[in-house]
């Protein structure tokens, strides 16, 4: 079976939409099966957001997620990948269908409340980067 990585970020967190946002996926089916509350150090937030390194709002977006607390979630299911990327929706609140998480909850581009894995080396690469064994990412 499939699995994902998915994260309420500290916008989603600070606005009290965990709960939402988890219900939309175990309604859908899938299985939480891994969960953790953090305030993310500035390492784990470069590593992933690693390859927007050179993009303009890169420091925008360490900071972004560093600010407090997010949800860092391991989630299984039938294509759940693609699915869930639909269930989230478009990054610029311009392109995000309503019935979509950020369509109907997100209204910025940089502050849009989750971040799901986009292919299964990034869900690979990430649900290892958060989820190892020490607590040594936690700032
Ligand atoms: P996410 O899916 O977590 O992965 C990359 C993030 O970059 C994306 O969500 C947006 O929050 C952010 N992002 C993309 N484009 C811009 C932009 N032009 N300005 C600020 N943030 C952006």
């Amino acid at each position: 079976m499939e699995k994902t990585f998915l994260m309420v970020k500290p916008d989603g967190v600070a606005r009290g939409l965990i709960g939402e946002i988890i219900s939309r996926f175990e309604n859908k089916g899938y299985t939480l099966n891994r969960l953790e509350m953090l305030t993310p150090s500035v390492e784990i937030a470069e590593a992933h957001y690693a390859e927007h390194k050179e993009k303009p709002f890169f420091g925008e977006l360490v900071d972004f997620l560093t600010s407090g607390p997010v949800v860092a979630m391991e989630w299984e299911g039938e294509n759940i990948i693609a699915v869930s990327r639909m269930m989230i929706g478009k990054t610029n609140p311009l392109d995000a269908q309503p019935g979509t998480i950020r369509g109907d909850l997100a209204a910025t581009m940089s502050q849009n409340v989750i971040h799901g894995s986009d292919s299964a080396e990034s869900a690979e690469r990430e649900l290892a980067l958060w989820f190892v064994s020490e607590a040594s990412h936690v700032s």
